[in-house]
């Protein structure tokens, strides 16, 4: 720690993360004046071409990517940092020549040895390319240098698949020097929620079962599986988005104050919270866990297949694009409080949003009458929309005792791409800092997996109508069953 140079070894150069993340992450970085003094990159790819061929496609990509404008100048100070390899990921003695390759760098741009291998490719590789640095000790520590694994998603497709990987990680790295991305850490409202939560005191005294009604999550978006129905005809929703991202939304809404904001002490809260949500029984289940499908609808005016449809999908998949599911976080401050969570594909908005519903005022004085009463709501708006919105009660001026509800929202529009720093800029440069607090651990995502596992199980054994929601709608009837059934609703902010 402490040293902030290095050389960023990218295997997947020429991927699809790398273009629309990676390297619009890079520029931004130096745009912002950010990007450590001694810093290169090595695109590590299996096609053939030069550095030059490399830049040239890299830059077409960021143009359509980046946040800021592109300054001609800054990319050029940018791509003369940016080498291409090629290699074939099994091909052992590739790795020799690379070794020496980045050695050559490391002394060019005096980066000390510190090297940041990110994984960008397919996860069939993760175990491979790992054991391959090792083999040619590239994976080696000194007194004065780091070598660091930055490790993509899937993390395993199970938890044992999952421990698997990990035991060959470690075989390699130590636990500390395994960076697991989930960039829903690196976005700035999921970081805000420790802040919204201990830095202010009517909130966080608020913050339980005594208080909350009922706690709603939603990632929904609007976009399909794209060109990606290999991968995620092997994953669907669950583990797309549940075991990683939603699990650890619900873990930092849910977590105890840490005793300091260290890395270990947050983790430690957050793992609480994985092991404190309830072991479904078969019972809730059947109940409490709703699967979905798109079928054909109509996004943004234009018609748009089903997901049996989508390319490379096959005509009679059972695999999720959507699930919903009620649960309880069986611990001293959340027993009784429910937690609806919900994500999917082709939905009808594109909203990244968590709701808090407090409890309602007994129906005495101003509310006795047949007058609704609207809950006080805090929400948090994690995208497209950015920032908080509140929802309380006051009088309606003129009106003798009536009760409207009034809106607070700070949020405002980021946009599709967003103005507001990329989540892959901040964790690119942690995992530089040496600061893992905005990635998972291995118990954490053990706990995750423990959970998730079970649903995986259930919902493949589950006969299951599909498709069950049109694209641009918010999903199956079920899921909104699941609330209605407790006198709820899902809330739309
Ligand atoms: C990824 C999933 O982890 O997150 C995608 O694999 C999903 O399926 C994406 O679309 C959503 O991320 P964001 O940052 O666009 O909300």
């Amino acid at each position: 720690t402490g040293d902030m140079s290095a050389l960023m070894v990218i295997f997947g150069g020429t991927g699809d993360l790398t273009n629309r993340k990676l390297i619009p992450a890079l520029y931004n970085l130096i745009y912002d004046h950010r990007l450590p003094k001694h810093f290169a990159v090595a695109a590590v790819g299996r096609r053939d071409m030069d550095h030059e061929q490399y830049r040239k496609v890299i830059f077409e990509q960021l143009k359509k990517y980046s946040r800021n404008e592109i300054d001609q100048r800054l990319w050029e100070k940018l791509s003369c940092l940016i080498y291409y390899f090629q290699l074939n990921f099994t091909e052992k003695t590739g790795y020799e020549r690379l070794n020496t390759f980045l050695s050559k760098l490391d002394d060019t741009y005096q980066t000390h040895g510190n090297r940041l291998f990110y994984l960008a490719v397919a996860p069939e590789f993760f175990e491979t390319i790992v054991m391959n640095l090792h083999n040619n000790k590239m994976a080696v520590e000194t007194n004065d240098s780091w070598k660091r694994l930055v490790i993509e998603k899937p993390f395993g497709k199970d938890l044992k698949t999952a421990r698997l990987l990990n035991e060959k990680l470690r075989e390699v790295f130590r636990e500390d020097d395994i960076y697991r991305i989930d960039h829903y850490l690196g976005k700035e409202m999921i970081q805000n929620i420790m802040v919204l939560r201990f830095c202010n005191l009517v909130f966080e005294s608020l913050w339980s079962n005594k208080y909350i009604d009922n706690i709603q999550i939603s990632l929904a978006e609007k976009h399909g599986i794209g060109s990606r129905a290999g991968y995620y005809e092997q994953s669907g929703a669950m583990r797309d988005m549940v075991q990683n991202h939603l699990l650890q939304i619900v873990s930092l809404i849910a977590m105890e104050a840490p005793i300091n904001l260290t890395s270990d002490a947050i983790k430690t809260e957050k793992l609480k919270v994985l092991n404190s949500i309830e072991t479904f029984s078969s019972e809730s289940l059947k109940n409490n866990v709703i699967f979905g499908q798109y079928g054909r609808g109509v996004i943004d005016g234009y018609p748009v297949p089903g997901y049996r449809e989508e390319a490379s999908v096959k005509d009679n998949s059972n695999t999720e694009t959507f699930i919903a599911m009620k649960f309880h976080i069986n611990n001293f401050r959340w027993a009784g409080t429910p937690f609806y969570v919900r994500t999917g594909k082709r939905m009808g908005v594109n909203a990244a949003e968590i709701v808090i519903q407090f409890k309602s005022m007994p129906d005495v004085l101003y509310f006795s009458n047949d007058a609704e009463q609207e809950p006080n709501l805090l929400v948090i708006k994690i995208q497209p929309n950015v920032g908080v919105f509140f929802q309380f009660n006051t009088k309606d001026f003129h009106m003798e005792n009536e009760v409207i509800s009034t809106k607070m929202d700070t949020s405002h529009t980021s946009g599709e791409q967003g103005n507001t720093p990329e989540a892959y800029e901040k964790l690119i440069l942690d995992v530089i800092k040496g600061d893992s607090t905005l990635f998972s651990s291995w118990d954490e995502v053990e706990a995750s997996w423990t959970i998730a596992d079970r649903i995986i199980e259930y919902g493949r054994q589950k006969r299951l109508k599909l498709p069950n929601y049109d694209a641009g709608s918010m999903g199956p009837v079920l899921s909104f069953e699941l609330l209605a059934r407790d006198c709820r609703k899902w809330w739309n902010i």
